[in-house]
């Protein structure tokens, strides 16, 4: 047993939503907030869109999307989530807002809750020690589209007790997804993988190497991999990818981690994939 009956999800944004659907789903209440009431509203509205996309789809009986609805209550502030036994914090991939936001996390919830971090290479150490509860504190790393994918990374600071990681262990199992540990390293195991692949991407695209649709066609078709690289990217979100290569760049020091030119020239421009309409492909229509 995890023995968590009410959890706080801080961000609701694509990896907030989703992970709050996937804890209501296991028929755990939920606590939704972000920086303004209204964000919180809006994201349990596109969770409640998404749910009925899979009513019409006969994947869910409407009562059983009424009953994870249900389950997520949309918070006005971060002083809403006194009650709840874990917080999972899904904010973007700044490390400066994640210490700012654990500080206040660690002043709102109880003494005895747990406080996660969603993040996907940010130390939890250093995370951590913004609290005066480091043993309480765990890396609980998602991956997108949350309800689908099956892995969650359980990372351990330096400070983590083993009766946390052991909660957080059986509670990944009790939502259906099967929990993998890693040690507090920049990137974790995905994502040291991962980006540094997507980032070739950006490279081989900048260089005129193929068309952007042939280089995804390529590893779809010659790797079995369920999209292509630049479209992985977009669907993360450039910012987000640009974010962890500066992280394992900067962590561990190689030139094989330095961000794409091209990466940086589209975050800058604002394209940042599926959530703005644009990235390496368009998605207005
Ligand atoms: N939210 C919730 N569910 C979603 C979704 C979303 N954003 N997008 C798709 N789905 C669901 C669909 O509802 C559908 O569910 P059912 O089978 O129950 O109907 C299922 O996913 C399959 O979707 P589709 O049939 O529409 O499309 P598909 O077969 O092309 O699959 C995909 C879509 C699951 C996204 C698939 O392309 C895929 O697995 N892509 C790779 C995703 C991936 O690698 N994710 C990890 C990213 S890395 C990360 O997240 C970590 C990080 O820190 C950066």
């Amino acid at each position: 047993m995890h023995n968590f009956s009410s959890i706080a999800v801080i961000g609701a944004g694509q990896m907030g939503c989703g992970i709050a659907q996937s804890i209501a789903a296991a028929g755990i209440e939920v606590k939704l907030s972000d920086a303004t009431p209204d964000l919180a509203q809006q994201g349990l509205a596109r969770i409640h869109l998404r749910l009925l996309g899979q009513v019409e789809k006969h994947k869910l009986q409407p009562e059983e999307a009424d009953h994870i609805v249900a389950n997520i209550t949309p918070v006005p502030s971060l002083e809403s989530i006194h009650n709840c036994d874990l917080v999972i914090e899904a904010a973007s991939e700044d490390l400066a807002l994640k210490l700012e936001l654990f500080r206040k996390l660690d002043q709102y919830a109880k003494p005895e809750a747990l406080l996660a971090s969603n993040t996907s290479s940010l130390s939890i150490t250093t995370i951590a020690a913004a609290t005066r509860r480091p043993q309480n504190v765990i890396g609980m790393h998602f991956f997108n589209p949350v309800p689908v994918m099956e892995l969650v990374e359980v990372i351990r600071g330096l400070a983590t007790s083993d009766i946390t990681q052991t909660r957080i262990l059986r509670l990944s199992e009790a939502l259906g997804k099967k929990p993998v540990c890693s040690v507090d390293k920049a990137g974790f195991v995905v994502n040291r993988i991962l980006l540094p692949m997507l980032n070739e991407a950006c490279f081989l695209l900048d260089e005129g190497v193929a068309s952007a649709t042939d280089i995804d066609s390529a590893m779809q078709l010659g790797c079995a991999h369920p999209m292509g690289p630049l479209a992985l990217a977009d669907f993360i979100g450039l910012d987000t990818c640009l974010a962890i290569m500066e992280v394992l760049q900067k962590e561990l020091g190689e030139v094989k981690y330095r961000p794409a030119p091209l990466l940086r020239r589209y975050v800058a421009a604002g394209w940042l994939g599926k959530k703005t309409g644009r990235g390496f492909f368009d998605y207005n229509d």
